[in-house]
């Protein structure tokens, strides 16, 4: 058993030792606050931001896809790791969120590297062109898809492209026997499907609510 228990102080060190304070990100956290009240907790974490930029930035990704956009952080982190001439496909059911979304894309000048579909992300997928393909992915939305997430974007991904799930720990529910719920049931469903697929190499983190990252084996 190699880990660190965290508690909200050793919490508070590790965000401020890292690339974590970005203003607009900062406004914007605070604006779904206070525009979405308690729904806010769906924004994912800073470092979670941090990291996941850093992803898309060395894994040279050009191609990038988001299902779950929300208000906007998660999509501004993998649109500032792209190149310029990048490009990010945020999918999302919400117009009232995504109004939110667009203006803090424009704001944080990746606008020009998204497009941002309002429909069920699975039937935004159905409608893409059969040849097109993703460097990365991120999935952060109805957890209940996941595994048809998993599947329409796995083989939509390049050789050593990278798929993020997000909140595969579920608060620790996925080892409580007694959370029969269906996101509980379905995310330790997906998570044991990837835990056994050779198709793919993966790796859990304990950072926020859990982050799956899985890589495309070539
Ligand atoms: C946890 S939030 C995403 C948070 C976002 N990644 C961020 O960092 O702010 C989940 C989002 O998934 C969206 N969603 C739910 N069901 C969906 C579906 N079937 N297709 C696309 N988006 C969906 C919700 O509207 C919500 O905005």
């Amino acid at each position: 058993m190699k880990h660190t228990e965290i508690n909200d102080e050793l919490y508070d060190y590790l965000v401020a030792h890292g690339d974590n304070s970005d203003p607009l990100l900062a406004e914007l956290a605070r604006v779904t606050q206070e525009k979405v009240k308690d729904l806010w907790i769906m924004q994912i974490a800073p470092e979670q931001g941090t990291l996941m930029e850093m992803l898309v930035r060395i894994s040279g990704a050009r191609s990038a896809v988001e299902i779950g956009t929300f208000t906007g952080y998660s999509g501004i982190c993998i649109a500032r790791g792209l190149p310029e001439d990048g490009t990010l496909l945020c999918c999302d059911v919400s117009d009232e969120w995504a109004t939110i979304a667009r203006e803090y894309f424009e704001r944080s000048g990746v606008a020009s590297k998204i497009d941002l579909r309002i429909a069920p992300a699975l039937e935004t997928m159905r409608t893409l062109p059969a040849d097109r393909t993703f460097d990365f992915a991120f999935i952060d939305a109805d957890k209940a898809n996941y595994e048809a997430y998993y599947e329409a974007l796995l083989e939509r991904l390049t050789p050593n492209g990278l798929i993020l799930f997000d909140n595969v720990l579920w608060s620790g529910s996925v080892i409580n026997p007694q959370d029969q719920s269906d996101n509980t049931v379905a995310l330790r469903k997906l998570n044991d499907r990837i835990a056994a697929d050779d198709r793919v190499q993966s790796v859990m983190l304990s950072i926020s609510d859990g982050l799956t990252l899985v890589r495309k084996r070539s």
